[in-house]
């Protein structure tokens, strides 16, 4: 076997698709992807005339908001300066937007005539934690996403309704989660919490969620490896945290977990038991951006290992394959090693039989 082609020199990759955000602002005007079942258009600003809405749209619509004709159960109130909820929501509102605002609190009777709510984006407006928050949003028991990124939440909102598929809350100013708070969600599928300021993870603070696919911790305060977690999580994400290592039976009981991202922490090895990452569902784990000096052991199983710009000075092949042998090897497809203390000709000889597989190694 050839090694050459797999070695490439690409230094710094990535960051031109680690920057791409989830929020589609393009496409066709009122289009609802209809595999996710997600409206496409979160804002229609700069897309239509808001006069020519009003002119021709015979159904009532708020002052401050546009109607569209051709999708009646969405309301886009977004960008308008607004302090508070516009009065007379229509009944027929199941995507309200709200987003861009500058609403802090909603008033006791916000939601009243609108029962009907199934989409809610509250994003980048300033809402403070208090308890009409809560109980507005318990009365919304059709409400199956929320959106309140980048807001001025201290905590979650508890008395959530219990039809929610995601919950949005990054970027709020969250240092604690209240035991019990997500334990009617039995559909959440999506809990987005990065950019909050969580330090621990309180013993049911994540309990009643059978559901959970994707939970992002990323961009918090946290020093350890969270306990406490839902153990049916596909995809965890704690990058960019002060992480310093993973005790023996971290990922202990997590049958499920198949991406796991702790890049931008301060893992040494000292602290990362050999044993740590022993799981054989694991498909991608992000390591990069570590202080590791040796590369971790990784179940045979994993696909895709992201290493780069840690202190690795030695490649242990014991570290991807325990015993090499005509069934016994690494199944790993792209595995990341550049910016470390490591150049392709230090790589010990026998390293092809173990990564059999391999497609891309960065060195
Ligand atoms: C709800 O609808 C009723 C009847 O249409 C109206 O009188 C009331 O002002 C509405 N309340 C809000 C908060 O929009
Ligand atoms: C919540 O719903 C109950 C029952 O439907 C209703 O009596 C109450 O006024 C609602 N509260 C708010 C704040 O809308
Ligand atoms: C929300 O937080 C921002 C800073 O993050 C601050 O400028 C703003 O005044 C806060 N708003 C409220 C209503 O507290
Ligand atoms: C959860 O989802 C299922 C299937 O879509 C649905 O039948 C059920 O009513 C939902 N649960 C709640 C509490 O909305
Ligand atoms: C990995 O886990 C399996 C069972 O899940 C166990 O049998 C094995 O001893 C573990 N290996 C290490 C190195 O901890
Ligand atoms: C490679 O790792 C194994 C355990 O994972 C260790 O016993 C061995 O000493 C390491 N080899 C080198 C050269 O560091």
């Amino acid at each position: 076997m050839d090694v050459r082609p797999l070695l490439l020199v690409l230094p710094v990759l990535g960051l031109s698709w680690a920057s791409t955000l989830d929020l589609d602002y393009g496409g066709v005007p009122l289009w609802i992807n209809r595999f996710l079942g997600e409206p496409s258009v979160f804002s229609l600003r700069g897309r239509m005339d808001s006069s020519w809405y009003r002119a021709v749209n015979s159904q009532s619509c708020p002052l401050e908001c546009d109607c569209p004709i051709q999708w009646p159960s969405a309301l886009y109130c977004d960008q308008r300066g607004l302090h508070s909820l516009p009065s007379s929501l229509p009944a027929r509102t199941q995507y309200l937007f709200l987003q861009d605002n500058s609403i802090s609190g909603l008033q006791a009777d916000a939601f009243t005539n609108v029962t009907r709510l199934r989409w809610l984006f509250l994003d980048r407006n300033q809402l403070l934690s208090d308890q009409a928050l809560a109980t507005l949003l318990s009365n919304l028991t059709r409400l199956e996403n929320l959106f309140m990124n980048h807001n001025n939440l201290t905590e979650v909102p508890s008395g959530l309704p219990p039809g929610l598929r995601q919950l949005r809350l990054a970027h709020n100013h969250i240092g604690q989660i209240s035991p019990g708070v997500f334990k009617n969600l039995h559909n959440l599928t999506l809990l987005l919490l990065q950019g909050n300021r969580l330090k621990t993870i309180r013993e049911g603070a994540f309990t009643g969620l059978p559901s959970i696919n994707l939970l992002d911790l990323s961009n918090n305060l946290l020093e350890e490896f969270p306990k406490h977690l839902p153990p049916s999580v596909q995809q965890l994400y704690l990058s960019e945290n002060s992480i310093s290592g993973l005790s023996q039976d971290c990922l202990k009981g997590f049958q499920s977990l198949r991406y796991l991202r702790l890049s931008h922490n301060q893992l040494q090895n000292p602290g990362l038991a050999p044993g740590a990452f022993n799981l054989s569902s694991l498909v991608e784990l992000d390591l990069s951006y570590n202080q590791l000096t040796s590369t971790p052991v990784v179940p045979t199983t994993l696909l895709y290992l992201y290493l780069e710009a840690n202190l690795i000075q030695e490649f242990n092949v014991s570290s991807f394959c325990s015993t090499v042998g005509p069934r016994d090897y690494s199944h790993m497809r792209i595995l990341r090693l550049d910016g470390n203390r490591m150049a392709s000709h230090q790589l010990p000889a026998d390293w092809v039989m173990c990564l059999r597989v391999l497609h891309h190694l960065f060195i």
